[in-house]
């Protein structure tokens, strides 16, 4: 699939609402379909909540891929990979960015909104949603976590 027809979802707690906007206008101004899930203001909330939403709408096929924002990003991947067929990873560096879309076709991405700073979120974003699946022997690897 090519990246620029995705259906991106993207979300955040409190921790993560100026960074998710942020990202959010980024990718709108990029020019790709993006919906927001929530959180609607810096008010305190529940991350399960937020990241429930974005597992679901990929796999009801609502949306492609996803984009998880909370303080530190690790509990929106927690959460989001009980969600079976999710493959969300946490990351906070470009070579993983590219590496775990590529190798393990992370269907979503969670920041830390407390841990990355805004312009090192949009290149990890932008390498996220630009790197491809090599499929081949990762594809067996990946059907393995389904098993
Ligand atoms: C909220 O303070 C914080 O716990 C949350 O944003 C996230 O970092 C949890 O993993």
């Amino acid at each position: 699939m090519r990246y620029y027809n995705l259906k991106l979802a993207i979300a955040s707690d409190h921790g993560g609402f100026e960074l998710k906007n942020k990202i959010y206008n980024y990718l709108i101004e990029k020019g790709y379909d993006i919906k927001d899930f929530g959180a609607n203001s810096k008010e305190s909330c529940d991350y399960p909540i937020f990241a429930k939403k974005v597992a679901n709408s990929i796999i009801n096929k609502e949306c492609d891929c996803g984009i998880l924002i909370c303080g530190t990003g690790q509990g929106m991947a927690i959460c989001a990979n009980k969600t079976k067929g999710i493959r969300a990873v946490c990351v906070s560096d470009t070579y993983s960015a590219k590496m775990t879309k590529e190798h393990n076709n992370s269907n979503i991405l969670t920041l830390g909104a407390r841990v990355v700073g805004e312009g090192l979120a949009f290149d990890i974003v932008d390498i996220w949603l630009k790197s491809e699946f090599q499929k081949g022997r990762h594809q067996k690897r990946i059907d393995m976590l389904e098993q």
